[in-house]
């Protein structure tokens, strides 16, 4: 038997893997790895998620209205590839503990709608809560999550978002790490959603359990201000924003899915939420009625640059450098030497907004183009970039290339 010491991430995680060989030399099949070891996640996961519009208003014909929509609208090419139910589309469980889906709103069973999406070439994702119950009352994984990875993998789930109601006393780290042990046991790359709201401060541990993980509660479609457990975008944006250090390929810091298209703020507070998001490098989940969206709304989540800033390939978050008052310079390391600025106006008037290159880490007298990737122009320039009349709530984002 030997041993093999595994580095899974760049930072200091390894486990062991144990390979064994028969008396005839020929070795047995290797354990289940890590799902990070599938090279899952090494950009921020894109897709689609129902709680956001359609809370626990669930049922087959939405999903397969959505798989539709998510093609038809060019989202699918554009990146979005997982298609996730949240909450409510449980049943009970039967006889021998495996878990159902509600016979009324799912009547020809997951399966079938996992197969139907991946014929659309989409991924399936699905939801279910590490206590006893989810938040919406269905029947939880607690206990049961070896059986229910195992189901999830017979259905050919690709991704699960893992909810914390109900967990009493559970400690968080050791729940996540039981249910990624299921999850990998299974031996189907399953992209794991940790959403723990950010209480156990998963960013200091999720890394090796899952893609990506919650920071925050839960988002709602405004601005700002907090309204009973969730809260706008910019809150959320500045409890994020710190956590930046933390995030990396394979294991991403979620501020929670987009609310871009639900209704409660202007596109240009959109275009701000998407663009931080990028910036961030957040996942980019839609959280909106895709079958029914404005040409607007679609022209947000399909900008294509702003997804690329999102998925850049080196997968350094952005973070603030600069606040005076309410207005706002951030900056992000990109592949190639690259760099993204985004000059955010919280404020309620247009406000002429610069930076420099000091604040990019380039000499003063680099001679750089800065693409502007709202406005879709790009300019030469050296030492300092200026943008007059950044509207309110409103935002510019620079790609700066030497
Ligand atoms: C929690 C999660 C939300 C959503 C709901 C479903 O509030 O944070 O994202 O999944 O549960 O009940």
């Amino acid at each position: 038997m030997k041993i093999v010491a595994r580095c899974c991430t760049p930072v200091l995680l390894c486990s062991l893997v144990l390979l064994s060989g028969t008396a005839a030399g020929a070795q047995s099949a290797p354990a289940p790895q890590p799902a990070i070891d599938a090279g899952l996640a090494l950009t921020p996961p894109m897709g689609w998620n129902s709680w956001n519009k359609f809370g626990c208003n669930v049922d087959e014909a939405l999903i397969r209205s959505t798989a539709d929509a998510l093609v038809a609208s060019g989202m699918r090419d554009a990146g979005y590839q997982y298609l996730v139910i949240d909450d409510c589309w449980h049943g009970q469980r039967n006889a021998h503990g495996d878990i159902q889906p509600d016979p009324q709103h799912f009547p020809s069973g997951i399966k079938a709608l996992a197969d139907y999406v991946h014929g659309k070439g989409l991924r399936f994702g699905i939801y279910s809560d590490a206590g006893t119950k989810t938040c919406a009352g269905r029947p939880g994984s607690r206990g049961y999550e070896y059986q229910d990875a195992a189901q999830y993998a017979a259905w050919g789930v690709d991704y699960l978002k893992f909810d914390w109601c109900n967990t009493g006393t559970q400690d968080a780290r050791a729940s996540y790490s039981t249910m990624r042990d299921a999850l990998n046991h299974t031996g189907r790359p399953i992209v794991f959603s940790l959403c723990e709201w950010g209480t156990a401060k998963p960013w200091l541990w999720a890394n090796g359990i899952g893609q990506l993980y919650r920071t925050t509660g839960d988002i709602t479609d405004r601005w700002e201000g907090h309204e009973q457990y969730t809260q706008g975008f910019m809150n959320i944006v500045d409890l994020n924003e710190p956590l930046w250090p933390f995030a990396g390929p394979g294991h991403w810091n979620d501020p929670d899915m987009l609310e871009v298209g639900n209704g409660g703020m202007s596109l240009e507070e959109y275009r701000t939420h998407f663009s931080l998001w990028a910036m961030m490098a957040a996942p980019l989940i839609a959280g909106n009625d895709v079958a029914h969206m404005t040409p607007e709304v679609r022209s947000i989540l399909l900008n294509r640059q702003i997804i690329a800033l999102d998925q850049d390939a080196l997968g350094m978050p952005g973070h603030r450098i600069r606040k005076l008052g309410d207005l706002e310079v951030w900056t992000r390391e990109l592949s190639g030497g690259n760099r993204a600025v985004v000059l955010l106006n919280r404020g309620a008037t247009p406000a002429d907004m610069q930076f420099t290159w000091a604040d990019l880490g380039y000499p003063d007298k680099l001679p750089a183009t800065v693409h502007d990737l709202w406005k879709n122009t790009t300019v030469t320039a050296h030492g300092s970039y200026a943008v007059p009349g950044v509207p309110s709530h409103g935002v510019a984002v620079l790609q700066i290339a030497p």
